[in-house]
């Protein structure tokens, strides 16, 4: 095959971004995941979905799933996503990314799939015994963002690549079937305030809901007390704040705690450590508790009163399927055309 020019995609910027229903949100998805959706909605057409077709790549109790999805529904609406702006739905309910993700199926190159390293990193040593769908998990991903001709997805880091095999994918498409500039080669949307949000307990290691510890975070659903108590346990060191954040450069803890309190405030880190240089974390934690619970005690109190009315979350729900149905309709009668299917 000859090489085509790459044809840039003409088509209206779209933001588009899911998570699992697999677990409590705790404050990384809030700052890193959530936070950013709501501002979004703002700037450009937004999709927001519940990921629970990705979430059975791996067991999940059936009895339980459909109340998870409303919970991350009700984390969303309590975030400040607005179902008048923004299109909210479950992914099972509009079958448009199924069928996409075949065709994707057969686009992505077993290769591309093999570098992926959250699978790689979720299916640890026995990847034999895993589910043949979190394997393409990935390319159902792609059909996520791509039924929506997507061109703006916040994600969190470690989706970067996932991001980058969407593109390749985009790409082989467009060139394959000689469709240049048909879909557009989206970009994670990774930066800002709370890009990072660490463990609690260890500096190190991402603050993750699969986490055994309950005290490596802070849950959305966490009420004051437990806010306060997982702060005041939170790991930290004996020496006080420093003023300049590369002298934190080996205190992951302390830099953590500071980022939080800088995210949740809108502020830079490098301008939260000048108000707290020279001070231990006797001092700086009461603070960051104060904040925290300031913060995260409405989104807290909301999601709770959406929850307590599951029939106005399915309403909306109900109501974003029907509107994100009808924009991937047209997408996937002309990528089935573009195939040599027939049309349904
Ligand atoms: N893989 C994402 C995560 O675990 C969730 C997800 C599924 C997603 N499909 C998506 C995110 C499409 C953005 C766009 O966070």
């Amino acid at each position: 095959m000859t090489a085509s020019p790459t044809v840039a995609f003409t088509g209206p910027t779209r933001v588009l971004s899911g998570v699992q229903p697999t677990g409590a949100l705790h404050l990384g998805n809030y700052l890193g995941a959530l936070v950013k959706f709501t501002r979004l909605q703002h700037e450009m057409e937004t999709f927001i979905f519940v990921a629970d077709l990705h979430a059975i790549t791996q067991w999940q109790d059936p009895k339980l799933l459909k109340s998870q999805v409303r919970e991350i529904t009700a984390a969303y609406l309590a975030s400040g996503l607005d179902p008048a702006i923004a299109t909210i739905f479950p992914q099972s309910a509009v079958p448009a990314h199924a069928e996409l993700a075949w065709i994707f199926n057969c686009v992505a190159r077993l290769g591309w799939l093999d570098r992926m390293t959250q699978f790689k990193d979720k299916a640890g040593k026995h990847k034999e015994r895993e589910s043949v769908g979190l394997y393409t998990y990935p390319v159902l991903q792609a059909a996520d963002i791509l039924i929506y001709k997507a061109t703006h997805v916040p994600v969190g880091e470690d989706q970067r690549q996932h991001l980058e095999l969407t593109r390749d994918i985009a790409a082989k498409f467009n060139h394959d079937f000689e469709v240049p500039g048909y879909f557009p080669l989206p970009e994670a949307v990774v930066e800002g305030p709370g890009a990072r949000i660490m463990s609690l307990r260890d500096g190190s290691a991402k603050m993750s809901k699969s986490d055994p510890s309950d005290y490596s975070r802070i849950n959305l659903t966490d009420d004051a007390d437990a806010i306060a108590q997982k702060i005041r346990k939170a790991r930290t060191d004996a020496e006080p704040l420093p003023e300049t954040l590369a002298e934190l450069k080996d205190r992951p803890e302390a830099l953590n705690l500071i980022g939080i309190y800088a995210a949740l405030e809108g502020r830079t880190s490098a301008e939260v450590l000048s108000e707290f240089s020279g001070q231990g974390f006797g001092a700086f934690k009461p603070k960051l508790v104060d904040l925290a619970v300031a913060r995260l005690g409405p989104v807290g109190d909301a999601m709770r009163k959406f929850m307590a009315d599951p029939a106005e979350i399915d309403r909306i729900l109900a109501a974003g399927a029907e509107r994100a149905r009808a924009v991937a309709a047209p997408t996937l009668a002309e990528v089935k055309g573009i195939v040599g299917y027939w049309a349904s």
